[in-house]
């Protein structure tokens, strides 16, 4: 290994240690890119160097957080998280329903579509494609549009497909030149719309609803607001998939089915507190901006 990459690896470890955010499991090319890239702002040529920075400057690590994780996603996004919902969520979802009955899901801050592409297969796993295509209808929403665009296309290259068993890869993506492009026939139930999950209206009887390594973006104010509304968006007995290091604290609202996974299920009835609904509905004082920006020294409250 040559010092550079060394320094790079104790820089990782650094950030693991101290400020508890693994990020070893990444892809290293595009870690490495933008952490150089925020090095660069900053006129710093080595890691250690910037390893020194982080140390010094308490605020810097907030920076480089939001560099790193802005739009960041990759398929099977924790692998363990991903076995349990379809060992045993996913089932349970579809044995409450009649077998025509449609099933309603929402993967919120979708970024490129990875997400919703995971779960897309997920779900047809489970009922097959027939049952998919007739039953099964996945939103996937984000405030980014270029990011969006992205996922419409449903295209993309084979390092972002690496994480994709070779089994389903074949079964669910089409090879055009050098892309995978996730198929067609599947795509019609998958619907990409743009939407603010702090402001817009929350999308109505959701069964299973993912909103994962986004509310940890949000200041307390807003992870509330968006909280209330993923209640209000849920099913009775609907669940919620979050990220690895974000938490519901409010026991009125969702209680955890398991807490290693992430998932939750809704407590019917805590939307009709009308304290809550108020706080949950009412308008930002100012600019979402402004109420969502992750300031330094917010982190901590998300992390488990
Ligand atoms: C780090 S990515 C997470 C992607 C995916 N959920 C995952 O876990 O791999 C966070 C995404 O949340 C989106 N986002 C941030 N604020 C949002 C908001 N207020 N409403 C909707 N999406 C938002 C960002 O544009 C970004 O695409």
């Amino acid at each position: 290994m040559c010092s550079q990459d060394l320094n790079f690896e104790t820089l990782l470890n650094y950030l693991r240690q101290k400020h508890h955010f693994d990020f070893t499991n990444y892809k290293r090319e595009s870690l490495m890119r933008r952490i150089s890239n925020r090095m660069q702002q900053l006129s710093i040529t080595d890691f250690s160097k910037y390893n020194d920075y982080l140390e010094v400057d308490c605020e810097e690590f907030i920076n480089l957080f939001n560099i790193i994780e802005n739009n960041f996603t990759y398929f099977f996004r924790d692998i363990g998280d991903w076995h349990y919902l379809s060992n045993q969520i996913i089932p349970q979802i579809i044995a409450s329903k009649r077998s025509e009955e449609p099933i309603r899901t929402w993967s919120a801050g979708c970024s490129s579509g990875q997400e919703t592409y995971t779960l897309a297969m997920m779900l047809a796993e489970l009922l097959g494609l027939e049952q998919f295509r007739q039953r099964v209808q996945i939103y996937g929403t984000d405030i980014d549009q270029e990011a969006l665009n992205q996922a419409r296309q449903g295209s993309y290259l084979s390092d972002q497909v690496s994480n994709v068993p070779g089994s389903l890869l074949n079964k669910y993506f089409e090879r055009a030149d050098d892309r995978y492009v996730f198929r067609r026939d599947l795509r019609s139930s998958i619907f990409f719309r743009r939407h603010n999950m702090i402001e817009d209206p929350p999308l109505p009887r959701i069964d299973l609803l993912l909103c994962r390594n986004t509310l940890i973006y949000f200041n307390l104010e807003a992870q509330t607001k968006v909280l209330l509304r993923f209640h209000f968006s849920l099913k009775d007995k609907g669940f919620l998939f979050l990220g690895k290091s974000e938490m519901v604290a409010n026991p009125d609202l969702f209680s955890s089915i398991n807490l290693h996974h992430r998932i939750f299920v809704k407590v019917p009835g805590g939307h009709r507190n009308p304290h809550l609904l108020v706080k949950a509905f009412q308008r930002p004082q100012y600019g979402s901006d402004k109420l969502s920006r992750l300031m330094p020294g917010q982190l901590s409250p998300f992390l488990a």
